[in-house]
Formats: C-alpha cells, sequence, structure tokens
C-alpha cells in the first residue's frame, strides 16, 4: 500500500499549463516545427530536429526501420511526452498551450500493444463515447468488422475480457481498438500498425476498416508492411530520429533511395 500511495503522489508529469484553453472540434492540421525529443533529460537524443505538416483530412504514412523514432513521433502529438525542443502543433495551437484532456478528445489511438481493459467488451468499446447508444455501439462494432466474433463469444457483448475473461487474439482486440475510435470519431486518427504478425483473415479485416476509419479525418500511420500505405497522400521516411524523405509512393520509388530500398527489402513487385 505504501508504495501504491508514493506512486499516486506523484505529480503527473504533463499538467495544464496556468490559462491552459480548449481545444474543440479540432480540423485536424497537424505541425511538426523543429522537434528534437529526448525520453531521459540527460540521455540521448531520440529525435533531431524533426519537421513535416499533415493538412486536416490527409493520410500521412511513417515508414523506416526499428528503432527509429516513429512510435516516438506519434506519442507526441498526444502530449504523451513533452517535445525537448520545438513545437507540436494542432490547427496552429501549440498542444502545450491546450488543455490535456481536450487535445486527447480530438485524437483517437490504435497502438502497437492494444491494451483492454479488464471489462466486458460493450465497456471497452463505450470507452470511446460513453454516451453512445446500444445501436451506435453496435453500428461502431461493425463498422471496424468486430460484430461477427463478439456475438459468437458466449455472452457477446457482455463477454469480459483481458486478465480475468476471455482471451482475444491481437487481430480481434485491434478491432475492439478501432470499433472504440469508430464511436469516437475523433478529428485526428493515429495508428501504429502491431509488428507481431497476424492471421491473414485479421489482416485483411483490419485492413478495410482502418481504410473506412481513416476517411475523412487527418490519420497518421505507422506502417511495417510496405503495402498498406502506398495510397497515402504522403510517405515520411524516419531513420535514426530524423526525416530523411518525404513524397508519394510513386515520388519516392523514382528517386531510388531510401524508401525504394525498404520497399525492395520486403521483395514487392515494383
Ligand atoms: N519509453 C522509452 N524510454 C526510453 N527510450 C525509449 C522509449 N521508447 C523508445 N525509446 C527509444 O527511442 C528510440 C526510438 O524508438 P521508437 O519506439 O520510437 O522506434 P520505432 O521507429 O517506433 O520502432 P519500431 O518500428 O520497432 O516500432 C529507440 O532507440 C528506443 O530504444
Ligand atoms: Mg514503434
Amino acid at each position: 500500500m505504501d508504495r501504491m500511495f508514493e506512486l499516486m503522489d506523484e505529480p503527473h508529469e504533463i499538467q495544464d499549463k496556468k490559462g491552459a484553453h480548449e481545444l474543440t472540434r479540432a480540423r485536424g492540421d497537424i505541425a511538426f516545427d523543429h522537434v528534437s525529443f529526448k525520453y531521459d533529460p540527460d540521455g540521448s537524443e531520440i529525435l533531431h530536429d524533426v519537421n513535416f505538416t499533415v493538412k486536416a483530412g490527409e493520410t500521412v504514412a511513417f515508414v523506416g526501420m526499428s528503432g527509429g523514432g516513429k512510435s516516438t513521433i506519434v506519442n507526441l502529438i498526444p502530449r504523451f511526452y513533452e517535445v525537448s525542443e520545438g513545437a507540436v502543433r494542432i490547427d496552429g495551437h501549440d498542444v502545450r498551450d491546450v488543455t490535456v484532456k481536450s487535445l486527447r478528445e480530438q485524437i483517437g489511438l490504435v497502438l502497437q500493444d492494444t491494451i483492454l481493459f479488464s471489462d466486458t467488451i460493450r465497456e471497452n468499446i463505450l470507452m470511446g463515447q460513453p454516451n453512445a447508444t446500444e445501436e451506435q455501439m453496435i453500428a461502431a462494432a461493425k463498422a471496424a468488422n468486430a460484430h461477427d466474433f463478439i456475438v459468437s463469444l458466449p455472452q457477446g457483448y457482455d463477454t469480459t475480457v483481458g486478465e480475468r475473461g476471455v482471451k482475444l487474439s491481437g487481430g480481434q482486440k485491434q478491432r475492439v481498438a478501432i470499433a472504440r475510435v469508430f464511436l469516437k470519431n475523433p478529428a485526428i486518427l493515429v495508428l501504429d500498425e502491431a509488428t507481431s504478425a497476424l492471421d491473414l483473415e485479421s489482416e485483411s479485416l483490419i485492413q478495410e476498416s482502418v481504410e473506412k476509419l481513416a476517411a475523412d479525418r487527418t490519420t497518421i500511420m505507422i506502417a511495417h508492411r510496405l503495402s498498406t500505405i502506398t495510397h497515402a497522400d504522403r510517405i515520411i521516411v524516419i531513420s535514426h530520429g530524423k526525416v530523411i524523405e518525404q513524397g508519394t509512393h510513386q515520388q519516392l520509388l523514382r528517386q531510388q533511395s531510401a524508401y525504394y530500398d525498404l520497399y525492395k527489402i520486403q521483395n514487392l513487385t515494383i
């Protein structure tokens, strides 16, 4: 108990600043303006002078070798960490100038390791929008290609998942997380593709629901399999914490540089 209270008394690192305003109904423009970042103030710099902009509604994909800094970049958008230098802006507002709660309400996340709460599937989906009706909740599950597997579970939407309940596969967990975001309907969607292999069927179901989810909102996706992002409005190649290339799939292939090499490694036909 002592250790628990110690943890609870620990001040949160990310605090609203005095006079922080609410970010309501964001359009979804994102800008990284000379962003450098260290996890540990005394440690080494992980991101070096990262610059890019994403216009509302665009789909931008981040690619690059493991450990390059892709997840770190997307973690700065909901302000899970503070930049060391530069600024992250949404619709022109520095994320440090708005309340954390209102910022995170504008962003839907589907991350590398999906964590579901030890609760029913219904509650896990409703987390996206607690006031949603049963119909809205089911519509979200259907859009996420999750409804069919959910109703085939012993207690359907009332099935408890997580540590004390039914263990879902990686692909099923991801689809529940996607349903949650459908219900939330945020201006910005952040997808950090799972690195663990999913079975082919889950993979295509996820791919299909993600495409639906990405339509009409700003989407930042991290992809490991380049075949899933060839349609992106822009692809940004990250290496050792830096942006080394950006452009459309066709432009980057023509350059025959880093993206082209990644593409060849994956043995995709050009
Ligand atoms: N919480 C953390 N604390 C300290 N260092 C971290 C933390 N998370 C990541 N790093 C380091 O930051 C660097 C970038 O990691 P990051 O997870 O952003 O890479 P990535 O491009 O997402 O890789 P992958 O493709 O494997 O997911 C790595 O050197 C990693 O070891
Ligand atoms: Mg990552």
